[in-house]
């Protein structure tokens, strides 16, 4: 049962009440006055005061306001007896728990004791309950933070190592992926993409030409012009890195991107000659980004066009072979914000 202090400046009431509320089980410690009941009260866990309202110096009124301040879900009987409207009230603003009239009936005061202290001891135990679960909501946090960095490294890292396996299958164009998901990353944020989006533009530049694995690399390797069979062999890129990717379970559609990076919008892209709205943007991102760092990049058998020319060949065919809208910002980016290629290994946090 509880722990309860009663504090009466008469000796019988003390004792009275301590004989009926001891024999329920109940703990009982005693005082005489205000002072010695803050003592108490800070010494011992209360589960309830039962309390007398006049006693000499400070009355009951003035305990309840003060063990309210340091303990306000400590319940607090108030008795009198002379009970008047003042004091009823006076234990009502301060949240008295109950309020008995003197002489007190015995019954009555198990009764009132026995649910004040429940009551303290069902609070208690919501509010041990309440923290443990904050407790344990902070633990998950921290917890799916950790495995979400984890998870966040691996994907990168998985990322990196794929684009790192292209670029030794065609050496004569390192780097190109990573500078080719660098600026479709940049191209996408100028055009206000989702983060989602630019999640997926990253991956998929990095991957874009993972299909080249089964191109034989004399071809992916030859210097100048290709013949019109290699270049079909070539082609076959999209759907080999489609194939590949489609078998991942991504949370982007990284294969159907791959898939239509070499399609244009007048519809004589590859390899299924989609046209303008069939073009997923990310794929129209990807090509204009492609075509860009393709020809802005030295080649063994020629050493680059510049960046003036790649970007009269966008502007020149934009809405022709290129989205309107990618163009323009992809050319803003370069004039305007003097935009670099870029040719480091980026890691992204991916939004989850
Ligand atoms: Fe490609
Ligand atoms: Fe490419």
């Amino acid at each position: 049962m509880g722990r309860i202090l009663v504090v009466d400046d008469e000796k019988s009431i003390r004792n009275t009440f301590q004989v009926f509320l001891s024999n329920e089980g109940h703990e009982v410690l005693i005082a005489e006055n205000v002072e010695n009941a803050i003592k108490v009260a800070k010494e011992n866990d209360l589960d309830l005061v039962i309390t007398d309202i006049i006693m000499p110096r400070n009355t009951g009124i003035d305990l309840m306001e003060k063990l309210k301040k340091i303990y306000p879900s400590l319940p607090i009987i108030i008795m009198t007896g002379e009970p008047t409207v003042e004091t009823a009230a006076l234990s009502v603003k301060n949240k008295a728990y109950d309020y008995i009239t003197k002489p007190v009936d015995k019954n009555t005061l198990i009764i009132t004791a026995n649910n004040a202290v429940k009551y303290k001891q069902l609070n208690d135990a919501k509010k041990d309950l309440e923290m443990k679960n904050k407790e344990y909501q902070n633990n998950l946090e921290k917890l799916v933070e950790v495995r979400t960095e984890s998870l966040q490294k691996a994907m990168n890292a998985t990322v990196i190592t794929m684009s790192t396996i292209i670029e030794l299958r065609d050496p004569y164009t390192a780097g190109h992926e990573r500078r080719v998901g660098n600026l479709a990353v940049e191209i996408a944020k100028k055009m206000k993409l989702s983060k989602k989006q630019l999640d997926c533009i990253y991956v998929t530049g990095y991957l874009h030409d993972i299909g080249k694995i089964s191109v034989p690399a004399e071809i992916l390797s030859k210097p100048g012009k290709l013949t019109n069979i290699e270049f079909e062999f070539i082609k076959t890129h999209v759907t080999y890195g489609y194939d590949v990717l489609k078998k991942v379970e991504l949370p982007w559609p990284v294969a159907n991107v791959v898939y239509q990076h070499h399609e244009r919008m007048d519809g004589s892209g590859y390899p299924r000659g989609l046209k303008g709205d069939e073009i997923m943007i990310e794929a129209k991102i990807m090509a204009v980004a492609d075509v860009v760092e393709a020809m802005t990049s030295h080649r063994p058998y020629r050493p680059s066009l510049g960046l003036d020319i790649a970007l009269n060949e966008i502007e020149t065919n934009k809405g022709k072979l290129y989205d309107e809208e990618v163009a323009n910002a992809t050319i803003e980016l370069f004039k305007k914000d003097k935009y670099e290629i870029i040719d480091e290994t980026k890691n992204i946090v991916f939004s989850v």
